[in-house]
């Protein structure tokens, strides 16, 4: 029986069975006290072993790390913290941890450290809470999504496209390093590689999204992405999974609706089925507070936070009167911005910080930016200069989530391309949903990491993934 059942149930002299990994051990007048977990609750359950029940030698190899199963009679628990424990009639060891090898110890590890141990961390309180509350999140998305009538659609990881037209792609190939075929003009010849043509890992599942909602009106993926770009921050990973529902029949301001309604329901999902791993969290990050100066110091719980953003609305204002806010400002009068500010830049996280945190001080969804720094598929508006995006700004995370009303007009879409400089052959199938029946639609993608961080509190997005890919770093 799993620890989590385990610890609802009523004692009633009733032999048990647990399986798990030891946490700690101590010994108190030949009496040991094993604590064990499973991974299926932030509690442990608590063996006790009296003297002389369990060999000597056996009793030696239960270190913390090692993995044993302990067959007991469950009874009501003399010690405080547990309501049950098991009173021990046999151990059986499954795997040794030597205490002079096996790092994770029962004493404070930095996250920089865990991160190098990113096989073992899982094991620790903090890494097994955040993928509990991974996994609640993940399912809450399916079920949202579920509720709502939208198909989950499986788009694919290996494209020939560039949803994004950023350029940050990992190419996908079988093609020799080493003197690859060649063109008549010296270029590396693609037509000889597997596919056929130039191939590369997803950065969106957006394009292939709107064409099943070309058809099916409502539909979301929920999968890998991936982007080359170069950069060290505690805010991007090469390999993370975007959440990108793609509805037919939606204009901007029903996207944003959706938005912020199931933002804020996978936030309250989260309050009501992971309330023992966020109030560990909670705990940590209080601790973690205590080192930082009174300022920085978040006035608000992570519970207490949670519940903020679950009930508040969303503060919605387009891209241009956030510039002026942003000139109107102290940071920007005062010269304390890094980047300049000026209608048509992209925003840096400082401006966005600034008005999600110092100014509205809730989250934010910003609209209608500049057409120049937004993708080519985004519905123009009327001016001409800006389209239909919408951004949503968590406190503390920056963007959560990047979507837009998209381009249904083929002349428009077509010019958009040759602008930006995509080849048409490389998207004609994208280009003809725009003349077979094209209808307004719209959709969006959740950074679902950034989600993750922003739920369980941490503040590295390397610390809610299981095994993190970032620049020069994959190992696991
Ligand atoms: O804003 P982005 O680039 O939008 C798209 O890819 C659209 N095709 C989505 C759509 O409309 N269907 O990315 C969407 C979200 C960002 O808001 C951010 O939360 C997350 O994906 N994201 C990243 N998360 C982790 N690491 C990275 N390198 C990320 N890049 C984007
Ligand atoms: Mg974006």
């Amino acid at each position: 029986m799993q620890i989590k059942e385990l610890l609802l149930q009523s004692p009633s002299q009733q032999t048990v069975t647990v399986k798990g990994w030891v946490r700690t051990k101590r010994v108190s007048s030949s009496v040991a006290f094993i604590a064990m977990n499973d991974g299926s609750t932030i509690h442990n359950i608590q063996a006790v072993v009296s003297d002389g029940v369990v060999s000597e030698e056996t009793l030696k190899l239960v270190t913390t790390g090692s993995c044993i199963a302990v067959t007991g009679i469950l009874i009501p628990s003399q010690g405080q913290g547990q309501s049950v424990e098991v009173q021990v009639t046999a151990i059986q060891v499954y795997g040794t941890a030597d205490p002079e090898k096996y790092p994770l110890q029962p004493k404070k590890h930095s996250l920089e450290f865990l991160r190098e141990i990113a096989h073992l961390r899982p094991r620790t309180n903090t890494f097994s809470a955040i993928l509990r509350i991974r996994h609640a999140l993940a399912f809450a998305i399916h079920q949202y999504f579920n509720n709502h009538g939208f198909f989950y659609l499986h788009t694919p990881i290996i494209t020939g496209s560039d949803a994004e037209g950023a350029g940050e792609m990992f190419r996908v190939t079988t093609l020799p390093a080493i003197n690859p075929p060649l063109t008549e003009d010296g270029k590396i010849d693609y037509k000889e590689d597997f596919f056929g043509k130039e191939t590369n890992l997803t950065v969106s599942g957006q394009l292939e999204g709107e064409l099943g909602a070309m058809a099916l009106s409502k539909i979301y993926t929920f999968g890998p992405t991936f982007r080359a770009e170069n950069s060290n921050t505690t805010r991007h990973l090469a390999e993370f999974w975007m959440v990108e529902p793609e509805m037919a029949f939606f204009e901007l301001t029903d996207n944003m609706n959706l938005a912020e309604d199931f933002t804020k329901s996978l936030i309250s999902y989260a309050l009501e089925n992971c309330a023992d791993d966020i109030a560990f969290l909670e705990k940590r990050l209080l601790e973690e507070e205590k080192m930082k100066k009174k300022e920085e110091q978040s006035e608000m719980t992570l519970s207490e936070k949670l519940r903020f953003v679950s009930e508040n609305t969303f503060e919605r204002l387009t891209y241009t009167e956030a510039i002026d806010i942003l000139l109107q400002s102290k940071p920007h009068k005062q010269g304390k911005f890094n980047y300049p500010v000026a209608w048509g830049i992209d925003l840096q996280s400082e401006h966005e910080r600034y008005l999600v945190e110092k100014h509205f001080k809730k989250p934010v969804i910003l609209t209608h930016y500049p057409k120049d720094i937004k993708a080519f598929y985004m519905k123009l508006e009327d001016d001409g200069k800006t389209v239909r995006a919408m951004d949503v700004l968590f406190p503390g995370i920056g963007e959560i989530i990047g979507g837009s009303q998209r381009e249904d007009d083929y002349e428009k879409l077509l010019q958009r391309t040759k602008d930006v400089g995509i080849e048409e052959d490389s998207i004609w199938w994208y280009l003809q949903t725009r003349q077979f029946g094209s209808a307004p639609h719209a959709g969006f993608g959740l950074g679902f990491e950034r989600l993750v961080l922003f739920v369980t509190g941490m503040s590295n997005i390397r610390d809610v993934i299981p095994f993190p890919r970032t620049p020069k770093s994959a190992e696991f």
